[in-house]
């Protein structure tokens, strides 16, 4: 949730750790800060919000040294404030951390009646006190970093500076991604190879449990038993340049535009060229010969595994469960005993709840498959298999080309799964790839509505609340049209079964009360109508996304109609996602929200 950088060098390091940072902001802006050893010790700079009021901080009162560390905050304990801001210190420590001390209350009673006197509200402080306390025990720089690890419950990323010793990093990780990046006489750590890309691509993945004393031109790496271990050196893939938002308004705009883009990668790689039929690699036995599929995400990736549910069913015939992965751990499913499949759907692969409802299914002996955007994430590495979404990076908060990416791997798995186990002929198969073939062209048309989209979004930015609903696939689009609109504007929505209404939220329809409607023509189109003419009736202003058969049977209701081309087999959902994603940009954009980092909201969830 928070971002971490570090770097040790020979050379100034103040400009790249901001540098790094600026990369990781995604993952948090609550505060940022940064600590460095010279000479004089330990500095450091803080300040509350984006990390551009670090760097106003630092053009005031400049740092720098040949070794630092930063942090970008994702607040869990403590107000976001400059106070509880990192890296926090303990007389010759600092440090930064992402993740959460689930037992820093005793920790900090107990360093509290030795004498530590705290600072912040945070459980991230007392990793400074408690290196501090075995320093004070006469231990050395990497003995006190070992000791308090080895103290520490719960999720933690942490880089550490120690002592004076400008020439060497201490980090470690437990349920909290970090990577070590090697450099020409440098050496870098980050919480993810992005935020290295540009200083290196050569990075290794510190495993669980993993800690790592960084020098300039080398690393030593321990396992959980502090045995010596040596880890493999990779090449990240992820592209150098900075990602730009080239003449669009916000990455939330670009991503949108760049969805016909990102289908067509992530179709064409699931497409084989030779049989013309699925291409599904490790995943293809799990799916052929999974009895039930378990489903399992966060937010807009658990609505992605929503309607993944209706195609593996419609198509394959096979029962799945789908589940949000914090509900999902700490319930007791009943999960299959054996030939149980589940779906790990995540942009990140670094979500908390979502890694640790996959290590539960591991455990459990289910075959594991994660439907993943970061090929080198958490997830990916623990998985059995994985099914990659190529959505490229996704910086605004917001996601958008993840999502239709997404389920453009769902379509293919759904399609792929049901050919392997004879449900659908060679010939419907062929029909439902031909279909999805023609997403990258349908999603460049469906960006013209953006201009309508635009027309359209006053009525949402200012009405006191909005509905968004839909029947059968469309009805996780609703839930997804609600969860775009209420995250970027700050407004209530509801997302809603179109059926479901008349069972009490009906309530709540006004004079005016924006409904959108999600329909395009499908074999529930008439009776989606018929809800829609229950709200028209009681005042609502409609809002129909649909397509051009569908915008006829909406005339009497509406003449506020968003048309999409005709959307065969699969592909009415991922495009429908389209002007979804157009009302809740604009509607943020009239209101004046920062739509890229929307207020408590952060990229990656990597507490619980
Ligand atoms: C909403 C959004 C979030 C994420 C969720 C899971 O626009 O982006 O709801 O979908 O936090 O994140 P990942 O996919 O990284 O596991």
């Amino acid at each position: 949730m928070c971002g971490i950088v570090g770097i040790v060098s020979n050379q100034s390091v103040s400009k790249r750790l901001i540098e790094g940072l600026t990369r990781l902001e995604y993952r948090g802006y609550d505060s940022a800060g940064i600590a460095v050893i010279n000479g004089q010790g330990i500095k450091r700079r803080r300040a509350p919000g984006k990390i551009i009021n670090l760097q106003h901080v630092l053009d005031d009162s400049p740092i720098d040294g040949t070794c630092g560390i930063a942090h970008t905050r994702w607040a869990t304990h403590g107000k976001p404030n400059m106070e509880n801001a990192h890296p926090h210190q303990a007389g010759n420590v600092a440090i930064v951390h992402n993740g959460i001390i689930e037992n820093f209350k005793p920790l900090r009673e107990e360093l509290a009646r030795k004498g530590h006197v705290f600072a912040t509200q945070t459980d991230s402080e007392v990793i400074a006190h408690l290196i501090q306390y075995f320093l004070d025990k006469a231990m050395d720089e990497e003995s006190a970093f070992l000791a308090c690890v080895e103290r520490l419950e719960g999720a933690y990323a942490v880089a550490a500076l120690i002592g004076k010793d400008n020439q060497t990093l201490f980090a470690a990780r437990h349920g909290s991604p970090l990577v070590v990046g090697f450099g020409e006489g440098e050496m870098f750590v980050g919480s993810d190879a992005f935020a290295l890309a540009p200083f290196t691509k050569r990075v290794l993945y510190l495993e669980e449990g993993d800690s790592a004393v960084v020098k300039i031109d080398d690393v030593c790496v321990r396992d959980k038993s502090g045995e010596e271990v040596t880890r493999e050196i990779m090449t990240a893939s992820i592209s150098a340049v900075m990602a730009e938002k080239g003449n669009y308004r916000h990455f939330m705009e670009k991503e949108i535009h760049e969805q016909p883009e990102a289908l067509a990668r992530t179709i064409a790689a699931y497409m084989d060229p030779e049989t013309n039929l699925p291409l599904l690699g490790d995943a293809a036995p799990f799916l052929r010969d999974a009895e039930r599929l378990v489903a399992i995400a966060c937010g807009t990736a658990y609505l992605a595994a929503s309607v993944g549910k209706y195609w593996f069913e419609g198509l394959a015939g096979v029962h799945v469960e789908t589940d949000i992965a914090s509900e999902f751990r700490y319930r007791t499913p009943a999960l299959p005993k054996k030939n149980g499949t589940a779906l790990f759907i995540s942009q990140s692969g670094e979500t908390a709840d979502t890694l640790a409802a996959m290590r539960y299914c591991n455990r459990a002996g289910l075959d594991t498959i994660g439907v993943l955007n970061a090929p080198e994430s958490s997830i990916a590495r623990e998985t059995n298999a994985i099914m990659r979404t190529l959505a490229g990076p996704e910086i605004g908060v917001a996601s958008t080309k993840a999502f239709t990416a997404q389920l453009a791997v769902l379509a293919m798995g759904a399609i792929g799964m049901a050919h392997l186990r004879g449900s659908l002929s060679q010939a419907d198969t062929q029909i439902h790839l031909m279909a999805l073939e023609t997403l990258p062209e349908l999603a460049q048309q469906a960006l013209t509505v953006k201009a309508q989209c635009e027309a359209i979004a006053p009525i949402l930015a200012t009405a006191k609340q909005s509905f968004f609903i839909g029947r059968g696939v469309y009805y996780p689009l609703a839930l997804e049209g609600a969860l775009k609109l209420k995250e970027i504007t700050y407004l209530p929505a509801e997302g809603y079964a179109a059926g479901e209404l008349k069972h009490g939220p009906i309530a709540l329809i006004e004079d005016g009360t924006p409904v959108v409607v999600i329909a395009p023509t499908d074999a529930l189109i008439e009776k989606t109508i018929s809800n829609v003419e229950e709200v028209a009736a009681r005042g609502a202003k409609v809002i129909a996304i649909t397509d051009e058969a569908g915008a006829e049977q909406f005339k009497d209701s509406t003449k506020d109609i968003i048309i999409l081309p005709d959307m065969p087999g699969l592909t009415g959902p991922i495009i429908s996602a389209i002007p979804l994603q157009f009302l809740a940009y604009f509607t943020a954009l009239k209101l004046g929200t920062n739509l890229d980092q929307p207020r408590n909201l952060a990229k990656s969830v990597t507490v619980e």
